[in-house]
């Protein structure tokens, strides 16, 4: 039977069926989907820190509202993701037991400081946009829960992209200041952004078995060169250059050639020393002691409902 309910499983996925919560698959395949999916999710609601910084400090109501809307988007991406990763049996306090002990990863990129406002543009249009590139092809993904989720996501990723374009438009075409500080913050958030794709193919742990069984569609250097041929028009129009001398079109692979990612600072971040590793997961732990009472008070609530409804 178990060989029976594996080739099943491999034809589905072979055929491009989607996977759900109810059907048979193999451990190997779902524990690989709570690893992905709950590090997905972490780093959605990780990533609510480095903007909410500016929050209070927003230059005028409609930029304040603007971030507000968008903080509290990446709150509701996060929600959407534990809820998918629940359907494969596990908890979400499980999940978030994992972040706060270090037992599971958020993306590197939010272990980086916001300086300046410009930083608000500069994750909207060059993280979002990374994120963007990954993700599209998430939608696809073989286990439903999963691939649903990311269809909503990645709509409001595009609204955010394109208010930090927006946002980082104006400054460039501002004073010689505000052009300063945008090109300053995109110089900072340039090559961080590159190894958000995960570490190039032949170090990639995960990439060849995720991509057979179709939760990844391309490889993370597949993705991080389609998120640089996009990237470099749009910092043109933008008025802001790339920090990369070695950035340059090459004709004859159709792709834009760029310079190496310094991949020590990457695997460094990984292990906790980033610029604001620490700070992170202490307020990360903070909001969740803080918001106990919360939690409390709706299990009980949802208790007496239960009661109410049985008498
Ligand atoms: N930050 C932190 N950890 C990373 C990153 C990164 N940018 N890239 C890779 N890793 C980790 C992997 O999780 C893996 O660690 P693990 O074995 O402990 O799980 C290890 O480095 C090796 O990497 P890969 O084998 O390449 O891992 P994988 O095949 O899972 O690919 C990737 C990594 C591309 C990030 C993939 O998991 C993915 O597409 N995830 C969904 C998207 C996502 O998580 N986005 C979050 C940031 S975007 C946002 O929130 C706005």
């Amino acid at each position: 039977l178990g060989a029976q309910l594996a080739a099943a499983f491999d034809a589905a996925v072979a055929a491009d069926e989607r996977v759900e919560p109810r059907d048979w698959m193999p451990d190997e395949y779902r524990a690989s989907l709570v690893r992905q999916m709950a590090q997905h999710a972490h780093s959605e609601i990780i990533g609510m820190q480095p903007e909410a910084n500016w929050i209070t400090r927003a230059p005028s109501l409609r930029r304040k509202a603007i971030l507000m809307a968008k903080v509290q988007d990446e709150a509701g991406h996060g929600l959407y993701l534990y809820s998918a990763a629940e359907t494969l049996g596990t908890s979400r306090d499980e999940l978030l037991d994992k972040l706060h002990s270090g037992k599971q990863k958020y993306s590197s990129i939010f272990n980086y400081p916001t300086l300046t406002w410009a930083d608000v543009g500069a994750i909207g249009w060059l993280v979002d946009g990374a994120a963007i590139t990954n993700q599209v092809p998430i939608c696809r993904c073989s286990y439903g829960p999963y691939a649903r989720a990311m269809v909503r996501i990645c709509k409001e990723e595009s609204f955010h992209q394109r208010q930090g374009y927006e946002l980082l438009l104006a400054l460039s075409r501002g004073t010689e200041a505000q052009h300063a500080m945008a090109q300053d913050a995109v110089d900072r958030w340039w090559w961080p952004s590159l190894m958000m794709f995960g570490p190039p193919d032949d170090e990639s742990a995960h990439s060849a078995q995720s991509m057979a069984w179709r939760i990844k569609r391309h490889s993370n250097d597949e993705l991080r060169q389609r998120f640089v041929d996009i990237a470099v028009p749009q910092a043109e129009s933008l008025g802001l250059t790339l920090p990369d001398p070695d950035l340059k079109w090459n004709e004859e692979r159709g792709h834009h050639d760029f310079g190496a990612i310094d991949w020590a600072e990457f695997w460094d971040v990984l292990k906790g020393n980033g610029p604001c590793n620490e700070q992170r997961i202490g307020q990360r732990r903070k909001a969740h002691e803080d918001g106990a009472w919360v939690r409390d008070a709706a299990a009980a609530y949802a208790r007496k409902q239960t009661a109410q409804q049985v008498a």
